[in-house]
């Protein structure tokens, strides 16, 4: 039903214009360039028409009537006026001239049409993908839940591509076809009425089963486009799940996938081609077979003398002109359905609603004081809630660490200070205002997080760190590598920063991602850190490391860090621990070892754990 109500979605004019903006130049001077491309066109064949009918047979036969052969009175009265066929036929290379002359117009005007169509779906095409983007990127965090990737890409390119395609290729097609249907209906009527209507007769037919083809073979194209989208599909997530694919020894499994939808997309392509071969050659045939009535019909009319030999080949030549654009109506209607359902989609990336300002937007300066008051949160599609009645406060400089069990709710609590997500019940207070009331880019400038799964770029180790301040000094950097512990790791690569970090961070260890990913936060000298389960595939002696070299920055941060180490929590000022979204204990390491709870039972089996560990170790 979803499918259905897509299709018949009109087309969005509002959206349409706003793409346009900035290439109604280049669509005005394409169709200048295109009504000088027909008329052009449409006057060489009445050249060589008046060639024969006012030159060439008066002169071949005794008393033949020189004829006009269409061109306007006052031309032949000028022409009267120089010598008439006399000066004609001494100049014979007058008609040549004339014939190069509009040639040379159509050829360039051809030409300007094309560049400046292509010119205008061009830089339609580029206010498509900027708006998209822009408009995406500022999308609310929760909408990348509800859609995928994939998805999400395909409408910003091949979905783009396809509204391109047909401005550049249809739009201007729909405005010739009515155009040089006009202009021959002009002069043929004018020549011979009847002719006309014999030379026309089978159009509506070619049209009409255009239209009737195109439309019944509609599903096969888009079989054909769905059959694709599975192929790249299944080659994007096998690209993308690499590493899964190797280590499951999947590789074979995977092939028989590729290879099965590639040979549906194969046979679906094929099918595609087919159809348009019947219809193609059968329409030439239809085509051809008006040409000849037209022949036909005009050969006995010049016999009778209705029309005369020149006026023939006008009709005949014309014919031929009209039939191409006629039988391509269908499939300029089929692309114009295929145009409106993309951009419908693309309609539907930019009506969704863009991340708001609840409140004052205020850009004060930031402390770091935080207090959360029975802050509620769930989840716009959970049922039970993610955080119940959380209250905390955290003086500027403090250390809070968080400890709980998968699940229980750690990343959503810090995610809410960055307002990723907004809470449902409760209030969080930084210094004292509502978070709501910051303005958001201002707020998550001052809040540097490392994510539980950090994402790095593409590109260089040094571009990596300083993505939120490309100018800063080499030396700032070394310093942040330094407090993450990863400043030597990274002058002992072979191209040391300017090692490339491949996709989604393959050619680091998942340790060296961490850290690279905790330097690039400490570029942004915020005064509140988050560490989200940041050091997990560090080693305990590189954690400690790093946290004594934070230290030192600490004192004028508040930090945030989630971590299951007793070593790590048990240095923090204040420790949270979660149970299911509910705050079940806080206190200090000395404060809570000496509880029941959560916190005791960990450390206690950390520390049977680190003492086995090292009378093992004594032993060896
Ligand atoms: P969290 O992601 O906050 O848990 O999800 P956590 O404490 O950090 O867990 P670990 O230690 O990293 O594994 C809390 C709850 O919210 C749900 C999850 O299913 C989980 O039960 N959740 C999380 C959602 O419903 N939607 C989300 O987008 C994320
Ligand atoms: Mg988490």
């Amino acid at each position: 039903m979803e499918e259905k109500k897509k299709k018949h979605k009109p087309i969005n004019r509002k959206l349409l214009r706003r793409f346009m903006k900035g290439t109604w130049g280049y669509f005005i001077i394409a169709a200048i360039a295109l009504i000088a491309a027909v008329l052009s066109a449409y006057i060489i064949p009445i050249i060589t028409s008046f060639t024969i009918d006012y030159v060439l047979i008066p002169y071949a036969e005794e008393g033949y009537k020189a004829g006009d052969s269409g061109v306007p009175g006052f031309i032949i009265n000028w022409i009267d006026s120089i010598g008439g066929r006399e000066f004609l036929i001494k100049h014979l290379y007058i008609m040549g001239i004339a014939l190069l002359l509009f040639t040379a117009v159509n050829a360039m005007s051809t030409f300007l049409r094309r560049s400046y169509i292509a010119y205008a779906g061009e830089s339609m095409a580029r206010n498509m993908r900027n708006d998209l983007y822009e408009h995406l990127a500022n999308l609310p965090f929760d909408y990348h839940k509800h859609v995928s990737t994939g998805d999400l890409v395909q409408r910003c390119t091949s979905d783009v591509d396809t509204v391109r395609r047909f401005i550049q290729n249809q739009l201007l097609e729909i405005a010739r076809t009515v155009l040089m249907v006009v202009c021959a209906a002009v002069i043929m009527l004018r020549m011979n009425p009847m002719l006309t209507l014999w030379s026309v007769i089978m159009m509506p037919f070619l049209a009409l089963s255009s239209f009737v083809y195109f439309k019944a073979v509609k599903d096969s194209f888009s079989d054909a486009d769905e059959a694709e989208g599975k192929l790249s599909a299944a080659l994007q997530e096998n690209l993308t799940g690499v590493r899964v694919v190797r280590a499951f020894g999947q590789q074979k499994r995977e092939l028989d996938n590729f290879t099965e939808k590639n040979a549906d997309f194969r046979k679906k392509n094929l099918r595609v081609n087919n159809l348009m071969a019947y219809y193609w050659s059968a329409s030439d045939a239809f085509g051809y077979m008006q040409i000849m009535l037209a022949l036909c019909v005009g050969v006995y009319y010049a016999i009778k003398g209705w029309i005369s030999v020149g006026e023939l080949l006008v009709f005949t030549s014309y014919t031929a002109m009209l039939t191409w654009p006629v039988r391509q109506l269908g499939r300029i209607l089929a692309d114009l359905g295929k145009a409106s359902v993309s951009l419908g989609r693309i309609d539907e990336i930019i009506s969704a609603p863009l991340e708001t300002e609840p409140g004052k937007a205020l850009t004060p300066p930031i402390t770091g004081d935080i207090e959360f008051r029975h802050v509620g949160f769930r989840y716009e599609d959970s049922v039970d809630p993610v955080l119940d009645d959380v209250s905390f406060t955290v003086k500027h400089g403090q250390t809070i660490a968080i400890l709980g069990s998968t699940g229980s709710g750690k990343t959503s609590l810090v995610q809410l200070i960055q307002r990723l997500y907004t809470a449902t019940e409760g209030e969080i207070l930084l210094d004292g205002v509502n978070i709501n009331d910051y303005e958001r880019h201002y707020l998550r400038r001052n809040i540097g997080i490392v994510l539980q799964e950090p994402f790095l770029y593409s590109r260089t180790i040094m571009e990596n760190i300083r993505i939120v301040d490309p100018d800063a000094p080499e030396e700032k950097v070394y310093e942040a590598a330094r407090i993450a512990s990863i400043h030597d790791v990274v002058k002992a690569f072979e191209n040391g920063y300017d090692t490339v970090v491949g996709e989604r961070g393959v050619t680091l260890s998942g340790g060296q991602k961490q850290r690279v990913a905790i330097a690039r936060m400490l570029m942004q000298e915020a005064p509140i850190i988050i560490l989200d389960d940041s050091m997990s595939a560090v080693d305990t002696e590189t954690d400690a490391a790093i946290r004594e070299a934070l230290s030192g920055r600490r004192q004028n941060c508040t930090t945030f860090i989630i971590s299951h180490r007793i070593t790590t929590l048990s240095t923090a000022d204040k420790i949270l621990v979660l149970e299911h979204g509910r705050l079940v204990q806080q206190g200090t390491h000395e404060e809570l070892i000496k509880v029941d709870g959560l916190y005791k039972r960990i450390a206690d089996i950390q520390n049977m754990l680190e003492g086995e560990l090292g009378s093992e170790g004594g032993e060896a």
